[in-house]
This record gives structure tokens, sequence and C-alpha cells, in this order.
């Protein structure tokens, strides 16, 4: 649907990497351009009117963003450059004031470097645990695992809300209602997710959620955090200047503005917040009940089609995303992506940054399609084609 909103795709490409990125629409790309053309200035500093608009056109982003994810405040939603310094920021800014020796984090094994390496980093500099859920066979998570892996040491779950490469749909609410009654924290990585289901933080009541705009039609770095109120009152600033401090002096008195500007220092990522919210338009105007649904409903035409073909090994067989992981039997995963390339098919291969996976899949590297609004069957049918036959991939890769 909607392919005419997006020039890339008229040039003969398939382009089934949108778990990597997605396609931009051209009301995105004309927004950040007018920003450039019709109104450059800073954010936050000018008195001016083209500044004004700049400023009234970033916040508006935020009210956006806050209605997106249904957050109970504006002020909780604070810019990043993407999930990733989203999640190093909680990790540094946040817990690292709280945790204590032997606390321990839970997470998956089948998340993120992001959301892994910096509890990684934490668990050294503070003495603490990071211990990880069990999958079961599908290589889900489930609420009883989630209990079997909680101990009293537990402060902090972190989860990815859909998985990058098993793309599963985690049971985020029900885990935020047990870990609340036991004082646990509840992260969560949303950038595989909200650009693909509808998220309503306060009905997930999750305590941290981040997610990037690239992957949801906007424009490479820019993403959000989103926390509580209460809990971003005490998340340290770990960057320092212009546009978040209130005042300071010759004697080092400093006072910082309120949520959530104090967390935005330097000039932001204008165009970013500015193409982050056409894209935030984009998809609301499509609906993010129809993009799940339409999402599925093309994932298992494809997988109804691979389960006919022997030589090909579906790793995620079961998934409510638009996320197929799969091997051919005997072919390297990047030689099977880079004999689709030759065809203009784009997927990924690899381990797709979920480094530690493989201890519970038993697989190393995968080709992975992940579906987007725009994608088809008959596109699906031309890569079920250049699959079909074995021999072929083998000839035409030497
Ligand atoms: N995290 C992105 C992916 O899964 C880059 O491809």
């Amino acid at each position: 649907m909607n392919r005419e909103d997006f020039p890339f795709l008229y040039n003969n490409i398939i382009y089934l990497d949108n778990g990597a990125t997605t396609q931009k629409p051209l009301s995105v790309v004309k927004k950040i351009e007018e920003y450039y053309t019709d109104y450059t200035a800073n954010a936050h500093r000018g008195d001016y009117k083209i500044s004004l608009k700049v400023d009234t056109e970033y916040e508006m982003v935020r009210n956006l963003v806050k209605d997106f994810i249904n957050a109970k405040d504006r002020s909780e939603i604070v810019f990043t450059s993407g999930a990733t310094e989203s999640l190093n920021y909680i990790a540094t800014g946040f817990f690292s004031n709280i945790l204590e020796p032997n606390d321990e984090i839970l997470i998956t094994k089948a998340e993120h470097a992001s959301n892994v390496l910096p509890w990684f980093r934490l668990a050294k500099e503070l003495d603490l645990k990071v211990n990880y859920i069990d999958l079961d066979t599908n290589y889900y998570v489930t609420v009883a695992n989630v209990l079997k892996a909680i101990t009293p040491n537990t402060r902090v779950i972190s989860l990815a809300y859909v998985t990058n490469v098993i793309g599963d749909i985690r049971p985020i609410k029900e885990i935020c209602k047990i870990a609340h009654e036991r004082g646990i924290f509840v992260v969560v990585d949303g950038a595989q997710s909200v650009a693909h289901l509808k998220t309503d933080v306060q009905d997930l009541d999750c305590d941290f959620l981040v997610f990037s705009g690239h992957k949801m039609c906007g424009p490479t770095g820019i993403g959000v955090l989103y926390g509580k109120k209460e809990l971003l009152e005490n998340l340290e600033p770990i960057n320092l200047g212009g546009g978040m401090n209130e005042s300071f002096d010759s004697i080092e008195d400093v006072y910082l503005k309120p949520l959530p500007t104090r967390l935005e220092a330097g000039t932001p990522n204008i165009e970013g917040v500015i193409g982050l919210g056409e894209a935030i338009r984009y998809i609301n105007k499509i609906g993010l009940d129809k993009i799940h649904e339409y999402e599925v409903e093309l994932r298992k035409y494809f997988i109804d089609k691979l389960l006919t073909l022997s030589h090909i090994d579906i790793i995620n067989l079961e998934a409510d995303t638009g996320i197929i992981s799969f091997n051919v039997e005997g072919i390297f995963s990047q030689d099977v992506a880079v004999y689709l390339d030759k065809y203009n098919i784009c997927v990924r291969a690899g381990n797709h940054c979920a480094k530690i996976l493989k201890d519970e899949v038993g697989v190393k590297n995968t080709c992975r399609i992940s579906l987007y609004f725009y994608n088809t069957k008959e596109e699906l049918d031309k890569v079920f084609e250049l699959l079909k036959d074995k021999n072929k991939i083998l000839k035409e890769m030497i």
C-alpha cells in the first residue's frame, strides 16, 4: 500500500530490509527540505519570527510523539539520536545512580547489541549481574520464564518489545505488572515495534521506552527516550551545555531547566525532529492496526510458500510481525543476500547485531526479510522464484 509515496520504490528495487531502516515518503523529505529552504534557524534561542517558527514546529513534534505512544505528559518525551543513545542514556544517566553491587539486570539472548552492551558496561562498573530469561522453543519470552528468572536481587528488566531476528511480540504489559509488584523497573526497546504496532506506554505501564525515527519512515539520527516523569526527574543529564541550563555563574552555581529541555543539551537535531513529526503524521494516516494486520498477512503468505521448499530452514516459523529469518541449506547467508542483490532485492544477512542469539538458535547467521506496509505479495513471489531452485543459487554464487 501507498507505494506511490516512495520514489525509491520506483527504481525496480525490492526493499525487504525494513528492520534495518525504512524508506522515506516524499512528505517527510519535503518537510525537511522546507526547513532548510524556508525557515532555517536554531531552536529555543531566537526572538525573531523564523526562530519562533522552528520552536513551534519542533515542540509540536513532541506533542505528536506524546500522543503516538500515549504518554501522560509532553515532558516525558526526550529527543535523542536514536534507540541506541536512549538506552545508553537510561543505563548511564539513571540506573548507574541507583543500582548497587549484586543487583541484577534481566535481558534475553535475543536482544540487540544496544540492549546488551550498555548493561554489560554498567555491570562491570558497579559489580552487577546481567542474567538471561530463558526463551521457549519458539524463542519467545513467556511470563512464566520471566517469573523463573526473577530473584530478590532483580532490579531491572530490559527487553525489546519486538526482537529484530525472531520478530516475536513480548508480553510487556504482563511483565510490567509482575515486575512492578516486585519493585523492578522495566525498560522497553521499541526500535522494531513502534512503527509496526500500536504502543501505549500508559497501558503497558513501562518505565522507559526507546525508539528510532529512521525505522519508522523518518530520518536517521533522531530517536526518542520516553520515561515516566518521576523517573526522568532523576535522570542525570549526560551532556551539559547550551539550551539545557537556566543559569550559571563564575562560582559554579548551575541551575538546569525543567524537563525535557534539561536532557537535550546543545543545538538539537532540528531537521530530524521535524522529519520524525512528519513520519508520525504519515503513519497515523495509514493506521498502525492496518499496518500490523497487513504485515502479518504478507508474512503468512510468504511463509506458506517457503514451507514448500525443503532446502529452506525457517528460523522463526512463529512470529506475529513481518520478520522472517531463514537459511538456504548449505549456503552461507551472506552469499544468499548477495545472490538476491543481483536481482535488486535487498535483504539483510548475518547476525543482525543480536550476537548471543546463536546460543539459543544454534546458528550464527541468517538471512532476514523484514516487511513494511509498502511491500507486496508480488515482490515476495519474485523472491520465492529466486529461492526455489537451490542449484541456481549455487551456480550464480560462484
Ligand atoms: N537494528 C537494525 C537491524 O536489525 C540495524 O537491522
